[in-house]
């Protein structure tokens, strides 16, 4: 990370969006789903926030909020060709989230995005990212983003997927 403190003045950052099909290699291959969002919330990104990984909090139509981690990049060992922001909640959903809307806030920054030299590798750099997150997360100047207002809105469309928060809260962006 060349610049941590201007990575931190992005944050936090609050996104909603509706959760679209990745290339579902989270499931099968890895063991640890990921919601993605579409593009247009990926543009919203502010430039402060680099690509990496980063940990906060999310929920699913406006359900529980639950910890989550988050890869923001290009997956260089896929080597994805496009910027992607992946979700994966610390909770165990049934079924998949496909077309359901996905909040985050993104409270914190964890570590660059990397390459490894094998899909373990990777596997257990996540599991080491979700057990650091969880830690994290309990943290009190963390958990007053878990109860913050933007989890409590109810869904209506148009002004919480590019609108702005009735406290001034930006979503996909921040305050
Ligand atoms: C917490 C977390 C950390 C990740 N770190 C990396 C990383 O360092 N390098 C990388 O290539 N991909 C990383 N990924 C991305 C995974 O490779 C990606 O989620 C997986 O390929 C699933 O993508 P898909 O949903 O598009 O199939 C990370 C994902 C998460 C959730």
């Amino acid at each position: 990370m060349r610049n941590l403190s201007k990575v931190v003045s992005g944050l936090p950052h609050f996104a909603c969006g509706q959760i679209i099909k990745g290339f579902g290699r989270g499931s099968k291959q890895l063991g640890i789903p990921t919601a993605n969002y579409p593009l247009e919330v990926v543009e919203n990104l502010p430039k402060e926030l680099s690509t990496g990984i980063y940990y906060g909090y999310a929920s699913i139509d406006n359900g529980e909020v639950h910890k989550m981690v988050m890869s923001i990049g290009m997956n260089p060992y896929f080597e994805n060709k496009h910027k992607s922001m992946e979700t994966h909640i610390l909770h165990n959903f049934m079924g998949d989230l496909y077309g359901h809307i996905l909040k985050v806030c993104i409270v914190g920054y964890l570590r660059p995005e990397k390459n490894f030299d094998s899909l373990e590798a990777l596997i257990d750099a996540i599991k080491k990212d979700i057990s650091d997150a969880e830690k994290l997360l309990d943290n009190p100047e963390n958990l007053q983003f878990r109860n913050h207002e933007f989890f409590k809105e109810t869904i209506n469309g148009q002004i919480l997927i590019n609108g702005h928060h009735k406290n001034g809260t930006k979503i996909n962006g921040h305050i």
